[in-house]
């Protein structure tokens, strides 16, 4: 028989059915055994009743977790058994017969409550099962309902979503790399994206003119709640806009998917408010402020742009350093203190950051299309002719060769669902997500490699010594 959703049941009454499901609980009640049943789009209860006598033997050796086909008939519940708030609250599902597919050991984890009192390193150990949850569920196919929507509605505004590189070479983005051995020439190193800052820029080269991707990117830095070291950006570029039109779109993409997907969320304030980076330090002591009226009310969603950022800052060691990315314009204004290298702490960049809540969901700029100016980015940061033409020599070819004037931004698409979701971290949203130390339980990575491999790479591991 065609498999039915459980979902559907609840419009077959009367009929026979097969679902294939697991079994969330089983409640043994001697002659009667009920179980409930999932699959991924609802639970029904089922009962095996003693006139079905191979049912009964069956479903009194199932087990919770345990994978099963049943068929069945759809029966109203009796008037004083309904359960208004069960989705399938009307009906039971009357076993007439159950083929196991597959058992399962006792769960080191219940995958049915929302799981907020179990460890986390047991959740991320038996991810696969955790994922399993209705909490977690329903983060993960929430989130894929955002991606769609940011895919659909950058479509229909005439934006193509192009993949880049993984196995590239060092962006910086103030955080370490990750690197990656070649073993074709022994002693080099592909760096994983920090993002995909110089390929989006080069797509604008290329006259791509308006692309997007929802990009992986690693930044190898100390993990915490809202950082995790691969996570999801929702990356876009385009050319000739203005700072105002890159605002404007990404304002009306937000708004339509909140009220689309989240319409239980008000948003505090559209348009949404602008302040200054002067203005947020002033007031706010920080770049992302909380703007919250009532922070008690999990459903208030306070976005805010924060604008007018210093183009450079001081390192400790006292030279003058990126405050985001190197690739940001000068406003206009300050294009001439750029090119010569004067009132450098006065300069103020081209670039919008856009905070939730309190916390940096995004950013991005209008770039440095002039070859001239941005060499005297880095040349600010004294970096010597050689190593701007190793590291960038590439990036200011191009602009030598008609590249438009262009600009983007980058969504953290991790913080903005966990933020959608009122989850409390990142974790809780990504699938297959890290520890704290960055470590992937289930997989058991980092882990070592073999001596061949080592061999093929030309790598000697310099073991720290093991303390007496
Ligand atoms: P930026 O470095 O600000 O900009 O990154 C963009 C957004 O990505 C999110 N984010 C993170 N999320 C989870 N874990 C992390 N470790 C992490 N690091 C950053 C933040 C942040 O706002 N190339 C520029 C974008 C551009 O200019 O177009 C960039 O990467 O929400």
């Amino acid at each position: 028989m065609q498999r039915t959703y459980i979902k559907e049941l609840k419009n077959k009454v009367g009929e026979e059915v097969s679902i294939s499901c697991w079994v969330d609980i089983r409640r043994d009640h001697g002659k009667l055994i009920f179980v409930d049943l999932r699959d991924m789009s609802g639970k029904v209860q089922a009962v095996a009743l003693p006139n079905h006598k191979e049912a009964v033997a069956v479903a009194s050796t199932i087990r919770p977790e345990w994978v099963v086909e049943v068929t069945g008939k759809v029966n109203p519940r009796p008037e004083k058994l309904v359960n208004k708030n069960e989705e399938n609250g009307a009906i039971e599902l009357e076993i007439i017969s159950i083929n196991v597919l597959n058992e399962a050991l006792t769960p080191p984890l219940d995958p049915r409550g929302d799981g907020r009192e179990i460890d986390e390193e047991v959740r991320l150990k038996y991810r696969y099962l955790d994922l399993r949850r209705p909490r977690m569920q329903k983060n993960i196919r929430n989130r894929h309902k955002v991606l769609k929507f940011v895919r659909d509605f950058l479509d229909k505004e005439g934006f193509i979503e192009i993949e880049t590189p993984n196995l590239t070479k060092s962006t910086p983005e103030g955080s370490r790399d990750y690197i990656v051995p070649s073993r074709l020439e022994q002693g080099k190193f592909y760096a994983l994206p920090q993002s995909p800052q110089q390929y989006k820029q080069l797509l604008m080269a290329a006259g791509m003119e308006k692309y997007f991707q929802v990009a992986r990117c690693f930044r190898d830095e100390d993990t915490r709640g809202d950082r995790q070291p691969e996570f999801t950006q929702l990356d876009m570029e385009m050319s000739f806009p203005t700072q105002e039109e890159i605002i404007q779109l990404n304002e009306k993409m937000m708004i339509e998917l909140v009220k689309t997907i989240y319409p239980e969320k008000e948003i505090q304030q559209i348009p949404f408010p602008r302040l200054t980076y002067k203005e947020a330090m002033e007031k706010y002591n920080s770049d992302k402020p909380d703007l919250r009226k009532d922070k008690n009310n999990p459903n208030l969603l306070a976005f805010c742009w924060v604008v007018d950022f210093p183009m450079f800052e001081k390192t400790d060691d006292g030279k003058w350093t990126f405050t985001h990315n190197p690739f940001s314009a000068a406003q206009p204004q300050h294009i001439e203190d750029l090119m010569e290298k004067k009132n450098i702490e006065n300069i103020l960049a081209a670039q919008y950051d856009i905070a939730l809540n309190g916390c940096e969901i995004g950013g991005g700029s209008i770039r440095n299309h002039k070859p001239e100016a941005l060499k005297k980015v880095f040349q600010i940061m004294g970096y010597e002719d050689e190593r701007i033409e190793n590291n960038f020599g590439h990036m200011l070819k191009a602009f030598e060769m008609g590249t438009p004037p262009h600009g983007g931004i980058a969504w953290g698409i991790d913080r903005l669902i966990m933020f959608l979701e009122n989850e409390p971290n990142i974790r809780e949203v990504i699938a297959f997500a890290k520890t704290g130390e960055g470590k992937d339980l289930m997989m058991d990575s980092p882990s070592e490699v073999s001596t061949e491999q080592l061999k093929e790479l030309g790598i000697k591991i310099d073991k720290p010594e093991k303390k007496k």
